[in-house]
């Protein structure tokens, strides 16, 4: 190779060394191969020459292009094997390392009661109905015979809005609205919010409610309470036993108080049943002749029965939670220890 051509090998051979890493490399390698770089000038001076000397100078420049590329091959390979293992280094998974734990969320207990509840009474034919929880007064009251001035209606208190309308105080506004829009036979069960100004360790301003209705022909007190029978079986144990107990509601005649066997201390009585072994559990009757005319069904072909119970009150009963708050807080702590 001619001496000035060694020279430049010489000098690129030098800067390469000098490349503290592949980029600078490629720079170096840009100014010596690229076309603007030391060979692109070798390159236009062969086409400024003699015709007869241009072979020999071109072979000349394509053995240092040659040597040149054979250099930056070697110091490439090392400075790319030594990047890598940097990487490799500061990438490192330490795969005995234990891993990040999510924890898993449970259901709320008042979901799980009313999704209990749903199960027992749809495997029964019920159809679920969710009214709205902005009602007008003549659902939540009047239709229910509970006209304005009836002393009945001091057994909730209501948050009232503007226009007639409040916040429901009882799933019961829903029966009206399933009988309204459907004739018998109904199989109704209307789970959801309610409200009414009240609040102690047992009562909260919202909470769940849980309404069923069946009206057809010949439906007598002995279908509520074989049905019920069967959620308290369910709910509370296969040896639970209902019992009823009169009481007044003004949308039912008869109305019953419905009580479920202890299922702490199986009817001996206990401080959980007061020494009764018996617990109050919902209400329910006999659908009211007036409500059924209310809806425009017939109440000398039809009768018909309603049960309401308190989800929250049935969610504390079966996990013995002693105050309604718990299941409003929503502390970690409470609610992780419901779980399948
Ligand atoms: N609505 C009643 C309450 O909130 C519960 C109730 C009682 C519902 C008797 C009914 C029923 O359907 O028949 O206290």
């Amino acid at each position: 190779m001619d001496k000035s051509l060694e020279e430049i090998l010489q000098e690129a051979a030098d800067k390469f060394a000098l490349a503290a890493d592949s980029h600078a490399l490629y720079e170096a390698k840009t100014a010596f191969l690229g076309k603007m770089g030391r060979l692109g000038a070798l390159y236009k001076k062969l086409r400024e020459l003699p015709e007869a000397e241009r072979p020999a100078f071109g072979a000349q420049i394509n053995e240092l292009r040659r040597a040149i590329e054979e250099r930056v091959v070697a110091i490439e390979e090392k400075l790319h094997a030594r990047e890598m293992s940097a990487r490799l280094e500061k990438e490192q998974v330490d795969v005995t390392m234990p891993g990040r734990r999510r924890r898993q969320g449970t259901l709320h207990p008042v979901t799980r009661v009313k999704n209990l509840l749903i199960d027992v009474f749809a495997g029964m034919g019920f159809e679920v109905f969710e009214g709205p929880e902005i009602e007008t007064d003549y659902y939540n009251f009047t239709a229910l015979n509970t006209p304005a001035d009836h002393p009945a209606r001091d057994m909730q208190d209501t948050f009232y809005l503007a226009d007639g309308l409040l916040l429901r105080t009882q799933t019961s506004a829903g029966q009206i609205r399933m009988m309204e829009k459907k004739q018998p036979p109904i199989k109704m069960l209307s789970p959801g919010r309610v409200f009414r100004s009240d609040d102690d360790a047992t009562h909260s301003p919202m909470f769940h409610q849980m309404e069923g209705l069946v009206v057809d022909k010949n439906i007598t007190l002995c279908d509520l309470q074989g049905m019920l029978d069967e959620f308290a079986r369910v709910v509370f144990g296969k040896n639970s036993k209902t019992r009823l107990r009169p009481s007044y509601f003004p949308f039912t005649e008869p109305s019953v108080e419905v009580d479920v066997s202890c299922h702490a201390c199986g009817g001996k009585g206990c401080s959980l049943c007061k020494g009764t072994g018996w617990i109050e559990v919902l209400g329910a009757g006999m659908v009211n002749r007036r409500v059924l005319e209310n809806c425009n069904i017939d109440p000398d072909v039809y009768s018909g029965f309603a049960f309401g119970m308190g989800i929250e009150r049935i969610a504390m009963l079966k996990y013995g939670i002693n105050n309604i708050k718990l299941l409003t807080e929503n502390d970690v702590r409470f609610l992780s220890q419901f779980k399948d």
